[in-house]
């Protein structure tokens, strides 16, 4: 194919016309760049072809090598195809036809080694790359996603106003900013879902509370999480959770969510993040009870077993119901506060074991908006660290820390429910204790350290002398 007329380049190509991708390249086309998609299905190609307006500069084609002749120089190209090795196999597809200073931007779920690994990979070969976490789902690739882009800093500014302009906006400010070298934004994006998963978990055990506890119909749980939207726990999870207890099943006429499966998936970012928090020693005790409460529930079998074989309490919750509601938003807040401390500390371990250079800051304002996990606790945790840039957990700043300390007495009251009418609640349980853990100057590890000496001769530190020890414990 002849060389294009410069000025008939396109600003940015993307690779993967999937449900993300075509909804991305229309976000950016909407704000006036001349765009590139590519994709192997024809069906993909006409489909964005029929979504597409007349005002958007939008080109397509099934060719890789037509495509990376439509881009401007040096060219940038997005991918949205999945983690693994589609990944590396669209690089290697793509490499005949770059050329030095061109930038590759990995925008799917990969894990962050995979993208040190391509990082390596392609400066060697003098092509820039980014990992860059895309949240958002399908409504925010095409309206303004949050955008957690990492890697070569000349290649972000090679697509800055792009992003900028396609991200989700807050107060005027958009939900994207360059994170950090190698895979500083893909770590952001894996530590989101931990958030995710975790917050996810903690809603869903408020509902159970008021489903099982309270008998409350989908209709009463729209009205209590839509008035709760309202205020403190403002955010798009609970959002979306009063919008499902209104969907009616097209098929039986009842509410749809009595009728789904309650067995949950997942993709593997929240084990991901889980696996981390171990590898850092980071104790992120609410998002690894989230992923195994997935896990849990995905025996149902099992479950129903064991409910046959294990008697146990009697789910009714009796007393006032607004009173035992407030409890629940309360404690559902709380929770939620320290499930970000929880993420946000694994972020700050990874950033100085990794040399990412995160900015706290950053990384809540631009979770603020487009992202699965925005809520109006953003903006307090952003200006936490706005006034302590520092901050060695976010459970240390004055007014987030006041308020938890607040609301445990609702915490613990609904840990107690739970625990007295046998309705799992790991998520609230493990915040809790990550709550009293935390602010408790000592520990029982003392008796860890011994039992370890005894048996092992693991030896042990004294609270009275600097030191390494050992007893010859006496064998009763
Ligand atoms: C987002 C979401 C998204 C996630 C899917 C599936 O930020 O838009 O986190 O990236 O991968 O929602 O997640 P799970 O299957 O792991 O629940």
């Amino acid at each position: 194919m002849a060389g294009r007329d410069k000025k008939k380049q396109c600003d940015i190509g993307l690779i993967g016309l999937g449900v993300m991708g075509s909804n991305f390249v229309l976000n950016m086309a909407d704000h006036g760049f001349s765009v590139a998609g590519y994709n192997r299905k024809e069906d993909k190609i006409r489909q964005l072809s029929e979504l597409k307006s007349a005002h958007h500069k939008i080109e397509t084609t099934q060719d890789i090598h037509a495509f990376c002749q439509m881009l401007r120089k040096p060219r940038a190209i997005i991918l949205l195809v999945p983690a693994g090795p589609p990944v590396d196999a669209v690089i290697e597809s793509l490499l005949p036809y770059l050329e030095a200073g061109d930038l590759i931007i990995d925008s799917g779920n990969s894990h962050f080694t995979d993208t040190d690994r391509r990082v390596q990979f392609l400066e060697d070969k003098g092509l820039r790359f980014l990992g860059m976490g895309i949240s958002g789902g399908e409504s925010g690739a095409r309206h303004g996603p949050s955008l957690m882009p990492g890697g070569s800093a000349q290649g972000y500014e090679r697509v800055k106003p792009i992003l900028e302009a396609a991200a989700a906006q807050v107060s005027g400010a958009p939900c994207v900013a360059y994170l950090g070298p190698g895979s500083a934004g893909h770590y952001v994006k894996m530590v989101h879902n931990g958030i995710e998963y975790g917050v996810m978990q903690l809603i869903s055990e408020a509902y159970d509370l008021m489903h099982r506890g309270l008998g409350m119909s989908p209709a009463e749980l729209h009205t209590v999480f839509a008035r709760w939207n309202q205020a403190e726990l403002n955010s798009y999870l609970i959002e979306i959770t009063a919008d499902i207890f209104l969907q009616t099943d097209d098929q039986t006429g009842k509410p749809l969510v009595d009728q789904i499966l309650d067995e949950a998936k997942q993709k593997g970012t929240g084990e991901w993040t889980v696996g981390e928090a171990l590898n850092l020693q980071i104790p992120a005790f609410t998002l690894g009870a989230a992923v195994m409460m997935r896990d849990m529930s995905a025996d149902k079998h099992q479950r129903e077993k064991a409910g046959q074989l294990l008697k146990g309490p009697s789910p009714q919750l009796e007393g006032k119901r607004d009173e035992i509601l407030h409890q629940i938003k309360s404690a559902l807040h709380a929770a939620m506060i320290i499930t970000y401390a929880q993420g946000l500390s694994l972020l700050d371990k990874a950033s100085d074991r990794y040399h990412y250079h995160l900015n706290p800051e950053t990384v809540a304002r631009i979770w603020r908006g487009g992202c699965i996990i925005r809520a109006a606790l953003l903006e307090e945790i952003r200006s936490a660290y706005l006034s302590n840039p520092t901050l060695e957990n976010l459970l240390f700043d004055g007014h987030l820390g006041r308020a938890v300390v607040a609301q445990q007495a609702d915490l613990r009251e609904v840990v107690r429910f739970g625990a007295t009418l046998g309705l799992p609640m790991p998520g609230l349980m493990t915040a809790l204790s990550y709550l009293d853990a935390l602010r408790s100057g000592w520990l029982p590890a003392n008796l860890i350290m011994a039992q370890r000496d005894y048996f092992g001769a693991h030896t042990y530190e004294r609270v009275d002398k600097k030191g390494i020890f050992h007893t010859q414990w006496a064998k009763r």
